[in-house]
């Protein structure tokens, strides 16, 4: 039998690199040219324009969404012998981020419209020693952080927004990554914003956190200069050449935000009436930004498998919720403690979504999931 060929995948980045593809080249040029290639400045302005683009006060290039995860749950102060509230449904180094500083992840579930953290789960789930929470935008959904904020307040949390992929998503008239006390955001290259690699950044609209963050994101070195080393850091620095790109694609961010809002606006009502169950589309709280567009069915396996059998990509994030991952067994949180995020392991499938995404195809894609559930 021959391989159908996707002719509508999951993701491409084809139309982004015909849309860009010159000014990212000449952008490389310019870095190669200057012969700056560490904390120069091109960082220095994409840190300011990211900043702008997503509300805070600061902003500080790493080197991966990951390493941003862990400079910001360092600078909050996290470290051994802490616990930290996480979602379970995310991609891993939300929670790896707080093992790797010696503390200990505490999965509480999820709420089932948005799939982000539920707040009554994060209340059960404190102890004396939770210095932390952890809400995760998953998907490009805000996740509800007002009772996060006000329990973090009532004892004592620091709030680290997992924004990797929710750039210039909306929480009440606020983008995520200004809200909690710091941001971490992935550039991934499948990301909203992504880089031509691994690139990060950490936000925060608090001027202590910034010092220490960058600090840390460069040996411990204190930015008055010289080789003064006032901290163990690391190295988590972002490159000129990422930071470069970075601000040639800012540029169009929100232009692509809104065609992915397009894209999802078509699915929300061509699939209306299904059996499936649809992520919220939006109000006037909360804006997502449809990093994925993620439905859910208890036929999911067989509704992707129809989907490629006509050309069409799905993907499925996230099989294994992070509490069942061989790499927490030792944590010994047993399958059927958090059933929102198991039941959303089981049904989840994504759509395909970019800003390139055409409204025929997308129709396409309509046409095919319904014809599947007649
Ligand atoms: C929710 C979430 N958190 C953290 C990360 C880690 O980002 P990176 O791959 O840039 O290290 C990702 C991206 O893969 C992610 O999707």
């Amino acid at each position: 039998m021959t391989a159908i060929a996707v002719d509508i995948p999951l993701l491409t980045l084809k139309g982004q690199q015909a849309e860009i593809g010159a000014e990212v080249k000449a952008a490389v040029a310019r870095v190669l040219d200057s012969g700056v290639f560490i904390l120069g400045p091109e960082n220095k302005s994409f840190d300011a324009e990211f900043a702008s683009a997503v509300g805070a006060k600061y902003s500080l290039g790493v080197d991966s969404g990951t390493s941003a995860l862990e400079l910001a749950l360092e600078a909050a102060g996290v470290g051994p012998g802490d616990e930290v509230i996480v979602p379970s449904f995310t991609f891993i180094a939300t929670a790896t981020a707080v093992s790797v500083l010696g503390a200990k992840p505490v999965f509480a579930d999820i709420d089932p419209a948005t799939l982000t953290l539920d707040s009554k789960s994060v209340s059960g789930a404190l102890s004396p020693r939770t210095k932390a929470v952890v809400p995760v935008h998953i998907f490009g959904q805000p996740c509800d952080m007002d009772p996060l904020l006000s329990l973090a307040k009532s004892h004592n949390l620091a709030v680290i927004e997992d924004c990797a992929q929710s750039h210039l998503a909306t929480y009440k008239g606020r983008l995520t990554g200004s809200i909690g006390d710091l941001g971490a955001f992935s550039f991934y290259p499948s990301k909203n914003l992504g880089a031509a690699g691994d690139a990060g950044a950490v936000t925060t609209n608090d001027a202590r956190l910034r010092d220490i963050v960058n600090e840390l994101r460069n040996c411990g070195r204190s930015a008055a200069a010289g080789y003064n080393h006032v901290r163990v850091g690391h190295n988590c620095r972002l490159d000129e050449i990422q930071a470069a790109i970075l601000r040639v694609k800012l540029l169009r961010l929100e232009a692509w935000t809104a065609a992915r809002r397009r894209v999802a606006a078509i699915y929300d009502e061509g699939l209306a009436g299904l059996p499936i169950k649809r992520p919220p589309l939006g109000s006037e709280s909360s804006k997502p930004v449809f990093h994925l567009y993620t439905v859910r069915s208890d036929r999911r396996d067989a509704l992707a498998q129809d989907l490629r059998r006509h050309g069409i990509g799905t993907g499925v994030y996230y099989p294994t919720p992070v509490h069942l991952q061989p790499a927490y067994a030792a944590l010994g949180v047993k399958a059927g403690s958090l059933p929102v995020t198991e039941s959303a392991s089981r049904e989840a499938l994504s759509l395909p979504m970019y800003p390139e995404l055409s409204a025929a195809d997308a129709g396409r894609v309509v046409e095919t999931v319904r014809r599947f559930f007649k």
